[in-house]
């Protein structure tokens, strides 16, 4: 089938590298010319593993092109998707700017019967919305007889898995609008995702709105399981009970099942945050109030910097002469995306008690420092960074050196702070990491390690909700809501 996929970042690009694998011939268009001219040379300017060799293959094979022209691809496309961003605004509402503006490239270029399908996450209405765009944009052109379907298909793939969840997806979500054009969409995207339902049928055809609200309420679901855990983690903590014991009690039990159930530094990235915000606005326009996300959404605020809370209550506020190593800046594993990353709430609070912070990341380095760099430059504050080497001679209070290897970020550090479970983190040489430290003290903020071994091995650990933390917890309220000394 003939395919444009508009949006060339995480989702655009797996999902137009994915349809080429599958025999389409797909044009990947992206209005950033730096981004397009790495691609048609086989670079991927974003790390998502496997995703080079398949768009190269694709590449060489002539299925798969990439272009900053929308109007030649959607004329030659049957099926166009729209992939763009759509990030937060100050209110929490998704920012629609992007996919608004595609649909009016797509309306002036329209030549005849296109399926316009939405992969963006967007609020409900929004398939009425680039309706409407299309619309106005036919009219002005003077072609209102062009028919077309909008179509809501999100997007459930996880970064550092995305290859496997396109091509083996728990279900795919149709949202279809109604009448002949809707049924026109249905034979086509029956079509497209065929080899996708060989075993057994996935797709779960809707109307647009519950599409576009399954995604939100998928999103939140996960979202909240993770707050939840990390409540009853402070509850452990306070109680000397092992959150990671009672996840697996309760994770084994089939109606609740082991996933999402890790507490830790709370969750970040490109998705969940504006997600549950965007949810959470989207009902106040209703006059609704979404309780549960909101909870969800203040815990998960409160544990962002529970580890640098926990650190301060250690070593004080005053962390100027401390060395602090850092292991992982990605907001998770197998992904450079440093959107809303714990860690730069993490960063950001030890620079500003004068901490002098060496962090390692497998990955995300490079995004690490584009995103702590803009957030500095945001808060009017200088940056931070200095070459390892620089850091290495002289001790800079509240300075920042990405350093290459995880022994390197703990060299003569007064504490380690585990911020992302990245599989290199998961068994280091503990004899080696703790005499290369001033002091061994770690916090581990995703609960990789076992509380008694790391006793065994002389190493002070504070897990999240482990027996053996430091009590921070008002038994009073059972909460932890200490502003940060500053
Ligand atoms: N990243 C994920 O894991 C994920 C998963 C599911 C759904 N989503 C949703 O998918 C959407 C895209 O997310 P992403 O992470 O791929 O975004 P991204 O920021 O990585 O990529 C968006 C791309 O769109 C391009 N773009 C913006 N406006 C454009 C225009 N007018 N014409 C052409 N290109 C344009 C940008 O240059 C950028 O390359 C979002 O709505 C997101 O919520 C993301």
């Amino acid at each position: 089938m003939k395919i444009a996929v508009v949006g060339a970042g995480y989702v655009g690009l797996v999902t137009a590298t994915c349809l080429a694998e599958l025999g389409n011939d797909v044009v990947c268009v992206d209005r950033d010319h730096g981004r397009v001219t790495v691609l048609q040379a086989g670079g991927v300017p974003i790390y998502e593993p496997g995703l080079d060799d398949w768009l190269r293959r694709n590449l060489d094979a002539g299925r798969l092109h990439f272009s900053t022209q929308i109007a030649s691809a959607v004329q030659a496309a049957e099926l166009i998707f729209i992939a763009v961003g759509t990030p937060p605004q100050e209110d929490g509402s998704a920012d629609l700017q992007h996919v608004l503006a595609v649909a009016d490239q797509i309306g002036r270029h329209m030549n005849g019967f296109k399926v316009v399908i939405n992969k963006s996450t967007v609020p409900v209405g929004t398939a009425d919305r680039v309706a409407r765009v299309l619309r106005e944009r036919l009219a002005e052109c003077g072609n209102s007889d062009t028919r077309f379907a909008v179509v809501s298909n999100p997007e459930f793939l996880k970064e550092g898995a995305a290859i496997d969840d396109f091509m083996r997806p728990d279900r795919i979500v149709i949202g279809l609008p109604p009448g002949e054009d809707g049924q026109q969409a249905r034979t086509l995207l029956q079509r497209l995702y065929a080899p996708f339902n060989r075993h057994h049928e996935r797709t779960l055809w809707m109307d647009t709105a519950s599409a576009e609200l399954t995604k939100y309420a998928a999103n939140a679901m996960l979202a909240t399981r993770i707050s939840f855990m990390n409540d009853v983690a402070r509850l452990a903590d306070a109680l000397g009970a092992d959150v990671d014991a009672v996840r697996r009690g309760i994770g084994s039990d089939s109606r609740i099942g082991h996933s999402f159930l890790y507490a830790g530094t709370g969750y970040g990235g490109s998705c969940f945050p504006k997600d549950t915000r965007a949810l959470v606005h989207s009902a106040s326009l209703h006059g609704l109030r979404m309780r549960v996300v909101e909870a969800t959404e203040e815990v998960n605020h409160q544990q962002k910097d529970l580890l640098a809370r926990r650190l301060v209550d250690r070593l004080g506020a005053d962390l100027r002469g401390r060395r602090i190593g850092l292991w992982g800046l990605a907001f998770k594993p197998n992904t450079d995306d440093m959107r809303d990353a714990p860690s730069r709430s993490i960063v950001a609070a030890l620079l500003a008690r004068g901490a002098e912070v060496r962090a390692h990341d497998p990955v995300a380095m490079a995004e690490a420092r584009r995103a702590i760099s803009a957030d500095r430059a945001a808060a009017g504050q200088p940056a931070a960074f200095h070459s390892p080497k620089e850091a290495c001679v002289q001790r800079v209070p509240g300075s920042l050196a990405l350093v290459d290897s995880p022994l390197a970020a703990v060299a003569d550090a007064d504490a380690l702070l585990v911020v992302t479970e990245w599989k290199c983190f998961h068994n280091p040489d503990w004899a080696r990491v703790a005499s290369a430290m001033r002091q061994p003290l770690v916090f581990d903020g995703r609960n990789l390690y076992e509380p008694a071994l790391m006793d065994e091995l002389g190493i002070e650990y504070h897990g999240i909700g482990r027996r053996g933390g430091v009590r921070l917890i008002d038994v009073g309220t059972g909460v932890d809501r200490r502003p940060l000394p500053v």
